[in-house]
């Protein structure tokens, strides 16, 4: 698919058909993510691929906001060293968004669930709930799940309406960037 209709054509989709994602695709998915750039080049990221019942079931539980979770037949869970890297969060978040475009590209659907300043209940962190179901070393940190399916909703594709010109300055802070 052609870059701008990838960008145009990506949406959140939240609820998935009841069909695997074959292994050759999520490798592809993996491969986009690793093509990412990092800082100083550390890619400090780590990736854990989810595809039990049990397990997708439970990560839906995480947080209001991941029940889409529970549809999916597939989650990337984005998780980085923290201790490696100061700018973790840019280095993950550039892979996760690279896996939502590729599974775009890919016919798949796809929608970013944040755990990173996320609260499970009252009491524990969404990211510490994640981190106990999943093993997660305390040094790795859990920045979202990328719940990954076949699509069944259909999304419109982004319009002109997105084109926030009004958001762009010329030179300094607030002068028009005339059109
Ligand atoms: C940092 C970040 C956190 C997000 N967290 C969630 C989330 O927890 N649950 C969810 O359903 N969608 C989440 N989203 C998806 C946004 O709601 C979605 O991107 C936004 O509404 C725009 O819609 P679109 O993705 O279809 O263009 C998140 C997106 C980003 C970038």
């Amino acid at each position: 698919m052609e870059f701008f209709e990838v960008l145009r054509k990506r949406r959140s989709v939240r609820r998935f058909q009841d069909k695997p994602v074959p292994r050759e695709i999520i490798e592809k998915l993996l491969e986009a993510a690793f093509l990412s750039p990092s800082s100083f080049n550390k890619r400090p990221w780590h990736f854990i691929v989810v595809d039990e019942e049990e397990k997708l079931l439970a990560l839906s539980k995480a947080k209001l906001g991941a029940a889409g979770l529970a549809t999916a037949p597939l989650a990337i869970v984005v998780t980085a060293d923290g201790s490696r890297s100061d700018v973790w969060v840019e280095d993950a978040s550039i892979a996760a968004e690279h896996i939502q475009l590729a599974a775009l590209d890919l016919g798949l659907g796809a929608f970013w669930v944040q755990i990173r300043n996320r609260m499970h209940d009252e009491s524990k962190s969404a990211e510490d709930y994640v981190r106990e179901l999943l093993k997660i070393p305390e040094n790795y940190r859990v920045l979202c799940i990328i719940g990954v399916g076949y699509p069944a909703e259909k999304k419109e594709p982004h319009g002109k309406e997105v084109f926030e010109w009004g958001k762009v300055s010329h030179n300094e802070f607030g002068a028009k960037f005339k059109r």
